[in-house]
């Protein structure tokens, strides 16, 4: 999430199309999605999409994961890259209120259990008493975050504004969220302030960085054509990059939940998780369900 339109939804998309794992970018901007009339330029109609979980939810949390695969759209030749698109209209937001929680988990059964990679467009960050806006932010998937990005770039107006969130985030992380630490900075490395200065001015630490690369992110925005070796970008290559260490970062926050420096740890290490949250609930044949039908594409691949 960000402050102010820093390149939050090219930055998700970029490490989406770079993982190499199974991925999903859930476009949960309440204020809407660009995803739909941007990169997919108009291919995917209004039937498919976030608004329609929040439809389904009202009939029960099992039709909410049956609908969930349907609404997902493949990005990649294998499919192994899915995007669930975001809102058509800022009007449905509210709508969804009651809906982020389920959705929290049943992203939360993906991540660990279907070993995706989750990335969520959270959009911009809206207050209400110092807490996140109820119906402006998706709160409780960030609240469920394994870590919690706020995008910036590397200039001074970025920083201003982003100066004003960094407290507030951390509070609500720390009150209701995984953590505090579960918070970082992804810097969009436009402007001359860098990783070191941006980290001193929010009191953050830097957690991830992509580059300036103007052809590949109009591309990402369905403005340009796809750039010579896409794939190679300077914005791709180093969105997998941030990604491996954020999937490390993550990781270690789970362990170290998992195992508190206080308690002694086993000579011997289970793998990591990925999550400090409590088990999911969803039933395990929801779960199957869900991960089951996440095979199907709906659109020319473009990447
Ligand atoms: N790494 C980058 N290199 C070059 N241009 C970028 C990069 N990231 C984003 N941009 C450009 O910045 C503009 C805003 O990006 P984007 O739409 O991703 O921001 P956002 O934070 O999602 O904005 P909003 O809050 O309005 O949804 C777009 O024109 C996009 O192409
Ligand atoms: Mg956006």
């Amino acid at each position: 999430m960000s402050a102010k339109s820093c390149g939050v939804t090219t930055s998700a998309l970029a490490m989406t199309l770079s993982s190499t794992r199974p991925s999903l970018l859930a476009e949960c901007d309440p204020a809407g999605g660009t995803l739909r009339a941007g990169f997919f330029q108009s291919q995917i109609t209004a039937g498919t999409g976030l608004y329609h979980l929040a439809v389904a939810e009202r009939a029960g949390e099992d039709a909410l994961a049956q609908a969930f695969a349907s609404h997902l759209v493949g990005i990649d030749a294998s499919s192994h890259r899915q995007v669930l698109p975001g809102l058509t209209d800022p009007a449905q937001a509210p709508a969804l209120a009651r809906t982020w929680p389920a959705l929290a988990q049943v992203m939360r059964v993906l991540s660990d259990e279907g070993g995706y990679d989750v990335v969520i467009d959270a959009g911009r960050l809206a207050l209400e008493s110092g807490r996140l806006h109820s119906t402006l932010t998706p709160a409780p998937l960030l609240q469920g975050a394994d870590l919690v990005l706020l995008v910036v770039r590397g200039t001074d107006q970025s920083l201003a504004l982003a100066r004003h969130m960094a407290e507030p985030l951390r509070n609500e992380l720390t009150e209701r969220g995984t953590g505090a630490d579960a918070l970082g900075v992804l810097l969009v490395e436009d402007g001359p302030r860098r990783a070191h200065e941006v980290s001193e001015a929010l009191r953050l630490p830097v957690m991830a960085a992509l580059p300036w690369e103007p052809d590949t992110a109009a591309y990402l925005a369905g403005t340009g054509r796809a750039p010579r070796g896409l794939k190679k970008s300077a914005l791709l290559s180093s969105a997998r990059t941030a990604l491996g260490h954020l999937q490390a970062a993550a990781s270690r926050r789970a362990l170290h939940q998992q195992y508190p420096p206080t308690i002694p740890a086993p000579a011997v290490l289970p793998a990591p998780t990925g999550s400090r949250a409590p088990a999911p609930q969803a039933p395990v044949q929801q779960v199957a369900g869900v991960l089951q039908r996440l095979g199907q594409g709906r659109v020319e691949p473009r990447v």
